[in-house]
């Protein structure tokens, strides 16, 4: 089947979608720089970028979209480029409020949200309750998360539990460890997406991939429109996945 139609268009067979997207939403850095502006042009765009997506995601009847704002790693950065980060993060979540009762979006976060500003903690917080009650699309979105981190965190609680007498090491299984993840509940990633041209996990998703299709491309995530995602759409379509058989 041929991955591309007339006028280049990606093909895709909107019957058969993924239930699960993830997007390590990269790029934004870089494609500021290659236009003369200061990093945090390139965050203010890869946020009007996410818009764009998670409302395509939600209109094609994707059931979840899991997108990786800021890792564990992410506080390396200067403090300005991290403030301004957050600034975006909050003006976002502001308009999420305001615009909520029309996207009907399910908002939910994953990554712990202890060392972020008060307020924004706070909005945090109001956005995933209210929202709670929308179904249909759920977006995930990753701040201050870390695969590592969610892992060693499941693992302490589990330990926990045994030390109280709650639950027994032998009979823990992967289905009730992914319980103790932030995805917990939540099917896995049939596709996860990376823009920017870099070709790594950068510490998102570990457990939740183990089978997922990696579909990489040198669009950075400001430039990352629909027809990008119907490419990244077509072609985890034509993969041929066998989760260990033949
Ligand atoms: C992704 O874009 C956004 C975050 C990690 C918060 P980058 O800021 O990493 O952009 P590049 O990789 O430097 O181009
Ligand atoms: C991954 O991008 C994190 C997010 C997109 C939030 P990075 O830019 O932090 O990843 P590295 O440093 O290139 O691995
Ligand atoms: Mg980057």
């Amino acid at each position: 089947m041929p991955l591309f139609g007339k006028k280049e268009e990606a093909k895709v067979d909107f019957s058969c979608l993924p239930r699960h997207i993830a997007i390590i939403m990269d790029g934004n850095g870089r494609w500021a720089k290659g236009r003369g502006l200061p990093r945090t042009a390139g965050h203010a765009a890869g946020a009007e970028t996410f818009r764009t997506i998670a409302t395509y995601c939600r209109d094609i009847g994707i059931q979840y979209l899991t997108v990786y704002a800021f890792s564990t790693e992410n506080w390396k950065r200067p403090a300005q480029e991290v403030s301004a980060i957050m600034g975006l993060l909050r003006k976002y979540l502001l308009e999420a409020v305001r615009d909520m009762e029309k996207e009907k979006v399910r908002f939910v976060f994953f990554g712990d949200l202890t060392p972020l500003p008060e307020e924004l903690r706070q909005l945090c917080r109001e956005v995933q309750s209210d929202s709670a009650r929308f179904e249909g699309c759920q977006v995930n979105i990753c701040v201050n998360y870390g695969g590592r981190d969610e892992i060693v965190r499941a693992a302490k609680a589990f330990a926990a539990d045994c030390a109280a007498g709650k639950r027994k090491a032998e009979e823990l299984t992967e289905e009730e460890f992914s319980l103790g993840l932030w995805s917990a509940g939540i099917p896995d990633p049939e596709l996860v997406i990376r823009p920017g041209g870099e070709e790594r996990t950068s510490n998102f998703l570990l457990w939740q991939s183990a089978y997922s299709e990696f579909y990489f491309t040198d669009v950075n995530w400001p430039d990352f429109g629909k027809e990008e995602l119907r490419k990244a759409l077509a072609a985890y379509q034509s993969r041929s996945r066998r989760f260990g058989g033949i």
